[in-house]
């Protein structure tokens, strides 16, 4: 038997006993004739004690440990002379008898410790080192938990967890298909889904009534830093609901998880808000409402005063920075080069500060009186000592650029704090998005999502207003998830084909197969996704999922430990019958 027990479960009470436990060393102290061990796994940290007084080959044997060995050791329970608090087995340590080394260990090439001095590359490369580390355990631990607890409260509400293949056809969700060529059909490829999208829906056919799953989704698209290629989605459909429904289970699933594996309860309902509103308002379709600082059309206060720029503009979009006339003209200069980076696409800011005295001054003096720049504060609900950040052009540019600046002073001043949650639904989103590459409306969910009953008519006249019922959840500026009643009726879905520009013969050739199983009885139904690792990466504080994979890719999609992608060899090629040329 190789322990009794973990390195993280003994206790004063276990004074007396004889134990033996293994793991890894985490760090040896030699003092005078005594040497300390610090024996780590994943449960925690266990002192052991050698003395030269006891047993000194055994001394010796403890002093040549290095870092990492995998090491087992028996002896008794003591308790500490000197008291660790900070750990819960710091009362106690091991006064071994008995050391085994299980397996020597190079050392390791950055420290397995809270604060390690490993580079990111380095983390990747040995990333099963990095998982030791309690920094990483953590996010892991949150994530299992996560997942634990989605399964209890869906299973509790009936969903059945079904699974879906990985090896199908494109499904339609707006990235880039990860492919797989098939030795069987030759010149034939799968494709790896983006979502289980199109299967749910089938399996609302099939009377599932509710399913879930907890599913990896492949996307080929940019990463960023809230994006992997391959990520993990908690995927749900219901059959028989409308909109409302979905919101209300979902949302009990959301304050579950919450206060489950994160000890926060959320006692109100989740605000909402139209998607139109929340671009009025803060240019994004996922809102950070943890602070304030709401986007003020200024047109009227700004334009005809020979500003030319702003004259010309379609819309001219102020925020107020409060307590911020204090900035310095280099800081300002910072925030106008900020906001000038390719990333963001401004062409300049104006600022104008709203100085204690009560007078103001802003870059654009030229312009407006002290009267005219009063007008602006009304508007904009400025107080002495705030600043005014403007920016103007196209509207959704506008919007876009504002949405920005606004989460970057969010971090400056310090009021995006990562232990606080701010859920809010954004609902009646468009159902259709103009795509100016290919100069046609794209869905801007997917084709299933359904138009808003009142809204159908628009679709032959206006269908850039058609709303969709679709609805996203965010939180502190991320997007959760999302999800829509789906069409359920083929007159209307051949229409929303028609409207997406696509052929009878095309519509058929894709989703032919859903077509076809809404002739036999499908429900009225709809669903959701939320991103699992976004939703743990949000519970956890942090911007990055990264951290939340055991295993993730790097920015440009490789896997460095194990060096994927990679060329595969002629033998493999000749049975798939694919031959590669690199265009360049
Ligand atoms: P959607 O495309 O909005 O909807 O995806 C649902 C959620 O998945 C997460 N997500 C991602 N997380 C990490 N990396 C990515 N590359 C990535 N892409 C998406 C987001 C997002 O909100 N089938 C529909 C759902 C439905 O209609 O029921 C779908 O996939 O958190």
């Amino acid at each position: 038997m190789y322990r009794t027990h973990t390195c993280g479960e003994l206790r004063l009470s276990n004074v007396g006993n004889e134990v033996s436990l293994s793991g890894w060393v985490q760090r040896t102290r030699e003092m005078g004739g005594m040497t300390f061990v610090d024996l780590r796994d994943r449960y925690g940290i266990t002192q052991l004690a050698f003395s030269t007084h006891d047993n000194d080959e055994l001394n010796q044997k403890a002093r040549k440990l290095g870092r990492e060995f995998v090491v087992q050791v028996k002896g008794e329970v003591i308790e500490r002379s000197s008291k660790n608090k900070n750990i819960p087995t710091g009362e106690v340590e091991i006064k071994v008898t008995e050391l085994n080394i299980l397996n020597a260990a190079k050392t390791p090439p950055f420290t397995i410790e809270d604060e390690t001095d490993g580079g990111d590359e380095q983390r990747m490369k040995y990333r099963y080192l990095d998982i030791r580390r309690n920094t990483i355990l953590d996010k892991l631990r949150l994530r299992n938990k996560v997942a634990l607890e989605t399964r209890k409260f869906l299973d509790s509400v009936d969903f059945m967890d079904i699974e879906t293949p990985y090896l199908i056809k494109s499904t339609p969700e707006g990235a880039r298909d990860f492919v797989v060529p098939s030795r069987m059909n030759q010149g034939e490829f799968y494709a790896l889904p983006q979502s289980p999208q199109t299967f749910k829906q089938l399996l609302m056919v099939s009377g599932i009534d509710r399913y879930y799953q907890i599913v990896r989704c492949f996307r080929d698209e940019d990463l960023r830093a809230d994006r992997q290629p391959e990520f993990t989605q908690i995927d749900c459909e219901m059959s028989f609901v409308e909109q409302e429904d979905i919101l209300n289970t979902f949302e009990g699933l959301v304050k579950h998880l919450f206060k489950t594996c994160r000890g926060v309860e959320f006692t109100e309902d989740f605000p909402r808000m139209t998607y139109a509103e929340a671009m009025e308002r803060y240019g994004s379709d996922k809102p950070d409402i943890r602070f304030g600082m709401e986007f003020k059309d200024m047109n009227s206060v700004a334009q005809n005063k020979g500003f030319k720029i702003f004259d010309d503009a379609e819309l001219v979009l102020g925020i107020v920075a409060q307590e911020c006339a204090v900035y310095t003209r280099k800081q300002l200069d910072a925030l106008t080069k900020w906001v000038q980076r390719p990333q963001v696409g401004a062409k300049g800011l104006v600022y104008c500060k709203y100085n204690n005295d009560g007078t103001f001054k802003s870059s654009v003096d030229k312009f407006y009186s002290q009267e005219d720049l009063q007008a602006w504060a009304d508007l904009t609900g400025a107080k002495p000592g705030d600043l005014m950040l403007v920016l103007s052009g196209e509207t959704n540019a506008t919007r876009s650029q504002m949405n920005d600046l606004r989460l970057h002073m969010g971090d400056e001043l310090g009021l995006r704090n990562p232990n606080e949650f701010k859920p809010l639904w954004v609902i009646d989103f468009p159902l259709l998005e103009w795509d100016e590459d290919s100069n046609r409306y794209h869905a801007m969910h997917h084709p299933f999502t359904s138009p808003k009953t009142e809204d159908i008519a628009l679709l032959a006249t206006d269908p850039g207003k058609v709303r969709a019922n679709a609805y996203d959840l965010a939180m502190n500026g991320v997007e959760l998830g999302g999800g829509s009643i789906r069409i359920h009726d083929k007159t209307l879905q051949a229409k929303m084909f028609e409207h997406l520009g696509f052929t009878d013969e095309e519509a058929k050739k894709q989703f032919g197969f859903l077509m076809d199983a809404f002739e036999f009885g499908a429900p009225p139904h709809g669903g959701i996704a939320f991103g699992l690792d976004r939703l743990v990466a949000t519970m956890g504080g942090s911007d990055s999922i990264r951290d939340y994979i055991a295993f993730p890719k790097n920015n440009a999609g490789r896997d460095v430990m194990i060096d994927a992608p990679a060329t595969i060899d002629d033998a493999q090629l000749e049975e798939l019958a694919l031959k590669v040329e690199i265009k360049d």
